[in-house]
């Protein structure tokens, strides 16, 4: 008889240990089961790159630190940002002359390293397509 009971409680005692265990592990998917695969919602990072990906043409192109797209956008930034960032170009709007005279400026008193003409000729193009006070 005795017998009989240990077993009994043992036996219950399996039972609930069992179920506390099933309990005690938290099912990792829980959360995303009845989503769709990709479900952006739970990507945090996904506003993010829809606000990147919509105002790309406001900001620039990333790979020229920001610099506006177009014919010399890369002959610029490589040219340019040797000495100082984007930062100094984007923000002028000056005269096509006065980027004229920066360039001899910048070749002159700072040192800068003139490309060939063809590249020269691209970059000063762009520089007063982009930046300038006169479109
Ligand atoms: C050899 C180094 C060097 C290179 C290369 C260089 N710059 Fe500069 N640039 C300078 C220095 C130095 C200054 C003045 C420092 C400062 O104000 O931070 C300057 C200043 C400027 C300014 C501001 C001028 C002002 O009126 O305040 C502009 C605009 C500019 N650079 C454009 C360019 C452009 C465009 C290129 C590429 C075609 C270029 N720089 C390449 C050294 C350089």
């Amino acid at each position: 008889m005795f017998r009989i009971m240990t077993r009994a409680a043992l036996g219950l005692g399996a039972l609930v240990f069992g179920a506390g265990m099933a309990l005690a592990a938290p099912d990792p998917m829980q959360a995303l089961r009845g989503k769709p695969a990709g479900a952006v919602a739970l990507d945090p990072m996904s506003a993010l790159r829809a606000h990147a990906q919509g105002g790309e043409d406001m900001a620039g192109n990333p790979e020229f630190d920001g610099l506006p797209d177009g014919p010399g956008a890369e002959e610029t930034y490589y040219q340019c940002v040797a000495c100082h960032s984007t930062e100094i170009i984007k923000q002028q709007r000056i005269t096509d002359l006065r980027w004229d005279e920066l360039w001899t400026w910048m070749v002159e008193e700072q040192g800068m390293v003139e490309p060939d003409e063809e590249t020269r000729q691209v970059i000063l193009s762009y520089l007063k397509e982009n930046f300038s006070s006169e479109r």
